[in-house]
């Protein structure tokens, strides 16, 4: 039996599809890191391109193997013989990654297991190690190769590996993946979500070479006045092994030697001449990692984010979050879930269009080429898993071990990205004491892998608080987990979810909350059809946003937020979304359209960030 990576076992903490999995002991360390943290440094092989894949609508290889569907045999191999009754040689092809909704037609609606193979060469590689990579599947993933299971994940939006040096032969290898895009009760998110459910090998999928020993993960980051590295090697010989981290621009080196379990921990004062990262200046320099005969090279921005009572410290400056939320979803007829790095560029290019210094992505980690361009081009970004609404199941230790395995694989894979200021771990959860209590232990594991950035959760209002007149709401955010938060966040849909007429919010609502901590509003909107016009008290016309974006960004304003993030950039398809002449299926809350088409929602927001950022 191929031994299993000990990572893809820790990243599929929740099980795939088979006998139950143990839960991570509450007190256990959050999972070890996977390769996936300097995977854009690595040299690779792309196994993403034209695969073949077989439909399994009734779960039958999964739950009657005796009836030789086992797809993860190669007919060529396969015990079944002539009996079985399928043949991966004529089945199918597409193109991977993809989502299989948009890139076959039928498939729009279809959400269960689909089985992907491909037969790719390899040759002996003597002293490298080879790692089988998978930046996403949607939702739960089984891996076979040559025959043989060697990896299971839950979790559409995060990366997993698997070290195959073993299992990979000279010549022809066969790989079977099975996507099976069903959510659950105890899956995260459950089974009640307002976005639609892309299935499939969403993210690209590599073969990537390493050293016998190799540096695992690397975090490098500015604290204070010092420049501080984490280092964590593996393979054939971690232990005892001579690093160094060189950034040559800066006139450092940092030299030394892991511990017994390949750990080393290096800092050093940082040098004068150190420009830091910002939006406006999105300086990176070359960082040299090396340990033995490894060698990669990650590009770094060293800045601080901190706060001081309610307001947002960027290196020391008050900052104010000039923001917008994001679904990973495509701008275009037919938007799809698998954003190349150019339609990430895009996304975020027009969120600089609009005069955005930030970006919440939302509600799960988008694809990690989007933190680099982020990192490039000067936005800071929100990052989060997709604990997402009352369904989830708070009280359930695998949903917990699968919270903290989904926001330790989108830490160790984003922590070297100066955009990211932000870890959020919830949205629009219900204050009850089993939240709290899961919430806290992710909370302290984001906090041990990663001490410098803020925490925050998009936080329900609570309406109505000190007697309001009729009408005059006070909505104010009391929620007893903003004790655990850096930065305190605030969901409001005044004037679209609540019955209030369309009179004036802002002589109306006061927005507030009891903590002294930066105050950001993270949602509100109103969904408008493109080039639907009408009166500004009409629903649904562009008119209508816009006249609620004014009132809001107003009480903004007002009342003394660090940020804001409208919901949201583009309109994006949804299931629940269900009017018959605005919305057929689409979340028509973006300030765009699907295709791009800008609404006066659009200019409203720029104007705004415009003042806002003095021009
Ligand atoms: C919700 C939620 C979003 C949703 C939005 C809306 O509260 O956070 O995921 O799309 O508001 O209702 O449009």
């Amino acid at each position: 039996m191929m031994k299993i990576d000990r990572r893809s076992l820790l990243s599929s903490a929740a099980l795939a599809f088979a006998a139950p999995w143990p839960a991570l002991a509450q007190t256990a360390p959050a999972p070890a890191p996977a390769v996936m943290s300097l995977l854009h440094a690595r040299a690779k092989t792309a196994l993403s391109g034209v695969w073949r894949y077989i439909l399994d609508p009734y779960d039958v290889a999964a739950r009657k193997p005796r009836q030789r569907r086992s797809f993860w045999l190669d007919e060529r191999e396969t015990p079944g013989g002539p009996l079985i009754e399928y043949e991966w040689s004529s089945a199918p092809e597409i193109t991977l990654p993809c989502d299989w909704n948009t890139a076959i037609p039928e498939l729009m609606w279809y959400d269960g297991p689909v089985y992907f193979h491909r037969v790719f060469q390899a040759e002996a590689r003597p002293g490298l190690r080879r790692h089988l990579v998978f930046e996403a599947v949607n939702y739960r993933a089984a891996v076979w190769l040559n025959g043989e299971e060697i990896a299971t994940h839950e979790g559409g939006f995060t990366p997993f590996s698997v070290d195959v040096t073993d299992a990979l032969r000279a010549g022809d290898n066969w790989i079977v993946v099975r996507a099976d895009s069903r959510h659950h009760p105890a899956g995260l998110p459950s089974v009640d979500f307002d976005w639609k459910n892309y299935g499939g090998v969403t993210r690209p999928i590599w073969l990537v070479e390493t050293p016998d020993t190799y540096i695992e993960d690397a975090f490098v980051r500015l604290e204070g006045e010092a420049i501080r590295v984490d280092m964590r090697l593996a393979g054939a010989a971690p232990g005892g092994q001579a690093v160094r981290i060189a950034a040559p621009e800066l006139g450092l080196i940092l030299r030394g030697r892991t511990d017994a379990e390949g750990r080393a921990a290096l800092t050093a004062r940082a040098p004068q001449r150190l420009r830091l990262w910002s939006p406006e200046r999105p300086t990176l320099y070359d960082v040299a990692l090396s340990a033995g005969a490894d060698v990669v090279h990650e590009q770094i921005g060293f800045r601080r984010i901190e706060t001081r009572g309610r307001t947002l410290l960027l290196n020391g400056e008050a900052l104010f979050l000039r923001g917008v939320a994001m679904h990973e979803e495509t701008i275009g007829e037919n938007p799809t879930r698998a954003v190349s790095e150019a339609d990430a560029i895009a996304l975020l290019e027009t969120a600089k269009a609009l005069g955005c210094n930030f970006v919440r992505l939302a509600h799960y980690p988008h694809a990690a080429h989007v933190a680099r361009a982020a990192d490039r081009l000067g936005v800071l970004l929100w990052a989060e898993i997709p604990v997402y609404w009352e369904d989830v199941a708070y009280g359930d230790p695998t949903t917990l071990a699968l919270a903290r395995a989904m926001m330790t694989e989108l830490v160790v894979r984003d922590r070297n990205r100066a955009s990211v200021i932000l870890w959020s771990v919830a949205n629009e959860t219900p204050p009850t004491p089993a939240r709290t209590g899961f919430l806290r232990t992710v909370i302290d594991d984001v906090r041990r892998l990663d001490p410098t950035r803020l925490v925050t959760a998009a936080l329900d209002k609570n309406v109505d608080i000190g007697g309001a007149r009729d009408g005059d709401s006070r909505i104010s955010v009391q929620d007893e987990l903003g004790a655990d938060l850096d930065v305190i966040a605030m969901n409001q849909y005044e004037a679209w979810y609540s019955r209030r007429s369309p009179g004036d919010i802002f002589d109306e609502v006061t927005f507030s909350t009891v903590y002294d901590k930066p105050l950001v509003m993270s949602e509100f909107g109103a969904d408008a059809l493109a080039g639907h016009r009408g009166a500004r008290s009409e629903r649904w016309t562009e008119d209508y946003q816009a006249w609620l974006f004014e009132e809001t960004l107003r009480c903004v304003d007002r009342d003394g937020f660090a940020g804001v993030c409208p919901w949201l950039l583009k309109d994006f398809r949804s299931p629940r979304r269900w009017h018959g002449r605005f919305q057929q299926m689409w979340n028509r809350k973006g300030v765009i359209s699907e295709r791009g088409v800008r609404k006066q929602a659009f200019d409203v927001l720029r104007a705004y960030y415009q003042r806002k950022a003095g021009g």
